[in-house]
């Protein structure tokens, strides 16, 4: 942990992120990663040296054309893949050191979301979710209050006894989403959540995560969607074959020039 402290204390970090040295305190950035390199087994570069600093409460995309690394990155945050070199480190614990018992724990504080939903068939709306605190112990009497508030927050309460199949895609992306909440996680991470929506829905979907955002959860969006990205202008991360070529707060989906 000790390199990756003392690269924090760096004044980098202001220039990273676009904003004063003074405004960035270590302990609220939610995720940093310190010249990760991905390469695959097959000898694929996915990544390349690679910084960026989240704080707490940032809202931002992740954009860049295909095969850029978005997704690696992803994968790299909710540890499904260690990197070959660098630090990854989520609320401040170094990812590649976290003893595997504790990696669950990890990866409650994360909530993710992906494009093709993920929900399963022969589970309501309701039993999607419940299942998620199910399978980590929460006590009976818990779940269903916690599932009950989270279906509200995303406006699915009369949906609840519905299975996948018979709600529209939007519904089944915030039943989705219902259930990357319900662990409370600090961090909503979404690959290309819109990217099987309909312009108009991909904007409900959006004003949801901006609404989960205004809530206090940090959010990490992947997406192709240059029409949202531009309109909404928040911090823009652009990879370009596996490096960072613009971070930038504010941005448009395109580089400006
Ligand atoms: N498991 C893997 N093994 C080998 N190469 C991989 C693996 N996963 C991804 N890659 C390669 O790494 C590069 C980055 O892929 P990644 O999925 O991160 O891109 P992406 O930015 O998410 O693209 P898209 O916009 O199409 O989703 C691509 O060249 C891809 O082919
Ligand atoms: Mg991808």
């Amino acid at each position: 942990m000790s390199i990756v402290a003392s690269w924090l204390a760096d004044r980098s970090l202001g220039r990273l992120l676009g904003r004063p040295r003074e405004e960035v305190t270590t302990e609220h950035a939610v995720v940093v990663l310190h010249d990760v390199t991905k390469r695959y087994p097959n000898g694929k570069v996915a990544l390349r040296e690679v910084d960026l600093v989240i704080p707490e409460g940032d809202f931002v995309f992740l954009v860049g054309p295909s095969g850029a690394g978005k997704s690696t990155l992803i994968r790299l945050l909710i540890r499904d893949e260690l990197p070959t070199s660098g630090h990854v480190v989520l609320d401040g614990r170094d990812l590649a050191r976290l003893p595997r018992r504790q990696v669950p724990k990890m990866r409650r504080r994360i909530g993710v979301v992906f494009q093709d939903f993920k929900l399963l068939q022969s589970k309501t709306v309701h039993e999607n979710v419940a299942f998620a605190l199910e399978v980590t112990g929460t006590p009976r009497r818990q779940i269903g209050p916690a599932v009950e508030r989270v279906l509200a927050l995303v406006g699915l309460t009369a949906q609840a006894e519905h299975l996948p199949s018979q709600l529209s895609g939007g519904e089944q992306q915030r039943a989705a989403i219902a259930r990357a909440l319900v662990h409370d996680p600090r961090l909503i991470i979404a690959d290309e959540p819109t990217g099987n929506l309909d312009p108009l829905i991909s904007w409900e979907i959006l004003q949801l995560l901006l609404r989960i955002n205004d809530l206090g959860v940090t959010v990490l969006m992947a997406t192709h969607n240059a029409e949202v990205v531009t309109a909404l202008r928040r911090r823009v991360v652009a990879l370009e074959e596996g490096r960072v070529v613009r971070d930038e707060l504010g941005g448009a989906y395109h580089r400006a020039d």
